[in-house]
């Protein structure tokens, strides 16, 4: 027999019955309990538990309150669809058409600190949670060819770099449109150290990358190292850089290279169509322009087929195509490999060899294993659905709880998703008041060299859905909105005097 559930008697204590409704509904974030799946009955849970039937009844109340469980007469309480309503999306961006030289150090710093502290809610950074991640099979086979490597584990591993990886990496080449050998390859130490080593093969001091805008602040802070010049195009949260700008600053300015995050660019989700990337090797060849591909999210869709990159198109040897295996196998690893093409290869190669000599031996071994015979692609199956899921949860938290105006991508693929706040929230001051909430978020202005997008921030959806996450959001959109209100009572105040 149930008690009216609306009506409960006084429980044990609030933060008792709230622990309770935190797990049930950590059970329903992770998808360990589904839409239309029964929960346990409140006799059940309270003997699990151990606690009292007021207690399970007040807690099961604050689920209902919350949408997430619905109670059936006669048979108990179910979960509940999950509403799918997400806010509007952001527009094409519209970047000031001039070659600007990056200087952004600063803003990272925060952002940085915040990575491995357990203490502050991770959605600043774009880590996949190692929870997610295949961290004891991989500790196993680090663990096990650190006996048997012998020699090959201590030795410099030269470039072109561990002849096994480059023979996975070609294999899966065939996924993306590529048909690449081993012998094309260059491994690096991440992705990073890909992108580095394309700028300096097709560029120097001074001259002119164009890229998406908003773009990854790492690239950017590459840029700025090497003393070039971005040159930021509008770009789509759908289709990615607009081709027709593109064209028309080919023909106005010099520019020594197109950089693009083709694939689930990060920040802003986009993801370039087939026929967009056509048009755009076809593009860059007419120019003699080289393209630096960063592909490193092209695993993560999010449904569907992997998306071609592309290179797949290139016939002139213009297209360097970099990845890495930090999104969807280790990050700490820090393997990342380059395909520079025909006329690229032996600078890249070099470049290479005079920055960081060769790449630690044993990740790269441990990661080559790993795509050999690891299960990758079962694994990469599973991940691309709970990124999908995340990024879903997020989306709609922020619906409901970020002041009205707020617009936000909807990616098919990766983990991080562009928010834009209405034109008055300034979002370094979002990042400063997030922090004395201990929650890290990426303001705006460190994905452009002109500090724009002052009223967007990017967050990761890279851990799972949880209800920390959930009020993580939830504090965000209160603060966001407090600015708004001051910002409204400050200009009522200014008028009125
Ligand atoms: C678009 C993009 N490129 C490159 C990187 C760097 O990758 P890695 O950690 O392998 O150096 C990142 C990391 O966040 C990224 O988002």
């Amino acid at each position: 027999m149930h008690a009216d559930p609306s009506n409960p008697p006084a429980p044990e204590s609030d933060h008792l019955y709230e622990k309770v409704a935190d797990k049930i509904a950590q059970l329903i974030a992770q998808g360990d309990l589904r839409a239309g799946e029964r929960i346990p009955s409140v006799r059940r849970m309270s003997s699990q538990q151990g606690v009292s039937i007021a207690t399970v009844l007040q807690a099961y109340l604050v689920l209902e309150n919350r949408g997430m469980i619905a109670a059936r007469p006669k048979s108990g309480y179910y979960v509940q669809p999950r509403r799918r309503v997400f806010p509007p999306e952001p527009a094409m961006s519209k970047p000031a058409p001039t070659a600007t030289l990056v200087g952004m150090s600063g803003l990272m710093g925060r952002l940085i600190e915040a990575v491995n502290d357990p203490a502050i809610l991770p959605m600043g950074a774009a880590c996949p949670s190692p929870q997610l991640l295949p961290t004891q099979k991989l500790n196993r086979i680090l663990a096990s060819l650190s006996r048997q490597a012998g020699n090959d584990a201590v030795e410099y591993d030269m470039p072109p770099g561990c002849p096994a990886l480059r023979r996975q990496v070609a294999r899966r080449s065939l996924d993306w449109g590529c048909s690449l050998s081993s012998d094309d390859i260059v491994t690096t130490t991440g992705g990073m150290e890909a992108i580095n080593l394309c700028l300096r093969a097709v560029a120097g001091p001074g001259d002119t990358i164009a890229l998406e805008s908003p773009t990854y602040f790492g690239i950017l802070q590459s840029i700025e190292s090497l003393g070039m010049k971005a040159l930021e195009l509008p770009s789509h949260p759908r289709t990615g850089v607009c081709l027709e700008t593109l064209e028309g600053e080919l023909k106005r300015q010099k520019i020594s290279a197109v950089l693009s995050v083709t694939n689930f660019n990060n920040p802003l989700g986009s993801c370039m169509p087939d026929n967009h990337k056509k048009q755009l090797t076809e593009l860059l060849a007419r120019a003699e322009v080289p393209l630096i591909e960063d592909d490193i999210y092209g695993d993560l869709a999010h449904h569907g087929p992997r998306p071609k990159v592309a290179r797949a198109w290139d016939r002139q040897g213009l297209v360097l195509l970099c990845g890495s295996y930090s999104k969807t196998l280790a990050p700490g690893y820090r393997v990342g490999w380059v395909a520079p093409g025909p006329r690229f290869l032996q600078k890249v190669k070099h470049l290479k060899y005079t920055s960081t000599v060769a790449s630690a031996s044993l990740p790269q071994m441990a990661v080559a294993e790993f795509l050999q015979n690891g299960g990758y692609d079962h694994h990469v199956r599973t991940l691309r659905a709970t990124y999908g899921e995340q990024v879903n949860r997020m989306c709609e938290a922020i619906g409901e709880h970020f002041p009205s105006g707020t617009r936000v991508t909807r990616p098919a693929g990766g983990f991080v998703l562009w928010v834009e706040l209405p034109k008055s929230v300034n979002s370094l001051q979002l990042q400063d008041d997030a922090m004395r909430h201990r929650i890290s978020i990426a303001p705006g202005p460190l994905f452009s060299c002109q500090q724009r997008y002052t009223n967007f921030v990017r967050l990761s959806c890279g851990h799972p859905w949880s209800p920390r996450m959930e009020q993580g959001i939830e504090t965000l959109g209160r603060l966001a909105q407090e600015q708004l209100d001051s910002r409204a009572r400050a200009g009522a105040g200014a008028a009125a005097a």
